[in-house]
């Protein structure tokens, strides 16, 4: 297994639609543990392959909390078939926008329908913060961070912030290379 480098906003290959998985095969396994791994080494409680710089419709997610059993979901051209009326505010962050963190407002509960490692269509119903973070999860699938669903002001803020913050860090990296 292997770490996998995960994009950071602003950055455009964040904003692309992510293409459907023909079959579930060896790679992509091999893909869906990797992405697992980085996202408990982040740690985070879901990883979109996009995020890796994969534009396959992949996510993985795992909402057990610190020191409850792990309870991953790797799931393969997930598709809502149903969602709530009922919806509810949940505060999101995200791997690719390091430290922000906003409320969004999302239906309650999903079913949703996916193929799984063994090339298996699935159903499951989620609610609460499993069905958060798959909503989550999909949406990078079609170019969507969580900042898109909050008010422009607070977007541009959380994205002004994230462009300063590369800044210094690519300002950093040439420090250290020319202390090298
Ligand atoms: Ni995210």
């Amino acid at each position: 297994m292997a770490l996998l480098d995960i994009i950071v906003a602003p950055d455009p290959r964040l904003k692309k639609k992510a293409a459907a998985v023909a079959r579930v095969d060896g790679d992509i396994v091999k893909l869906m543990n990797n992405m697992l791994e980085t996202m408990y080494d982040a740690p985070g409680v879901g990883l979109a392959a996009p995020q890796a710089g994969v534009l396959k419709r992949i996510i993985v997610v795992d909402p057990a909390r610190e020191g409850a059993p792990p309870a991953p979901l790797k799931m393969v051209n997930p598709e809502i078939i149903w969602a709530s009326e009922e919806t509810k505010p949940h505060d999101e962050g995200c791997l690719s926008l390091p430290d922000e963190y906003e409320p969004v407002i999302r239906p309650d509960k999903i079913k949703v329908r996916y193929v799984d490692e063994n090339n298996e269509l699935r159903t499951v119903e989620a609610e609460g913060l499993l069905s958060v973070i798959i909503q989550h999860e999909m949406d990078h699938l079609d170019g969507v961070l969580f900042v898109d669903h909050i008010s422009s002001l607070k977007r541009n803020m959380i994205i002004k912030r994230l462009t300063k913050q590369k800044k210094v860090e690519s300002g950093n990296k040439r420090h250290a290379l020319e202390n090298a």
